[in-house]
């Protein structure tokens, strides 16, 4: 049996995608549009909410409980996105940092022990000196994490033997 109609009709298939979409008929954002008398993207009208907008404000400004879930999930973001500068312990002494970046400030600084939460969600959202944003790659609940994280880190080093639970604490003492 011949293979040959088959090969035809995907060779038409191919040919159809070499149609190039970047020269169909299209305004650039920026170009004017006559009919509004100005350029194509146009002002949203006064008081528009953008989509999502009221959700993302709420979880700003909602602190989520403390939990381990929240902590594993801060945890696991600060390994992405802050440790490559802030180093795994929070030192500032991270891979971009030995290859030439500023060193920022440690956590373990008594002026950052001292900074409430919000300094931390707000360094994340609106970025400091040297460091930039993460607003676009890390959403609110996010940035609560990991400044939950954060605090565990800095308590990791300044923690005392009070901190500990009893039960866990007649554990340690038992041990050798
Ligand atoms: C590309 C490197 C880089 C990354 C990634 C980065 N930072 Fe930073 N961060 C810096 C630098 C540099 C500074 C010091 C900025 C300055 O003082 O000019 C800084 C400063 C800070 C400070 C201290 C602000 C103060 O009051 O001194 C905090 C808190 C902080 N970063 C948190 C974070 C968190 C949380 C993340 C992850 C979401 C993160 N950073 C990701 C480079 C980075």
């Amino acid at each position: 049996m011949s293979r040959l109609p088959l090969i035809v009709a995907l060779a038409g298939l191919l040919a159809a995608c070499d149609q190039n979409m970047d020269v169909q008929p299209r305004y650039s954002e920026y170009s004017r549009a006559p009919l509004f008398r100005g350029s194509v993207l146009r002002r949203p009208p006064a008081n528009t909410v953008a989509r999502d907008d009221l959700e993302r404000e709420k979880a700003a400004s909602t602190k989520p409980a403390l939990s381990a879930e929240l902590l594993a999930r801060g945890r696991a973001r600060f390994g992405i996105f802050c440790s490559p500068c802030h180093g795994a312990g929070g030192d500032g002494n991270g891979v971009i940092v030995q290859r030439g970046m500023p060193r920022p400030t440690s956590y373990h600084d008594d002026r950052l022990l001292a900074a409430d939460d919000q300094h931390f969600f707000d360094v994340i959202t609106n970025g400091y000196g040297a460091m930039y944003s993460y607003a676009a790659r890390v959403p609110p609940r996010d940035r609560w994490a990991i400044t939950a994280y954060i605090r565990a880190l800095q308590l990791s080093r300044h923690a005392s033997l009070d901190d500990v639970p009893p039960d866990e604490r007649a554990r340690l003492e038992s041990s050798p």
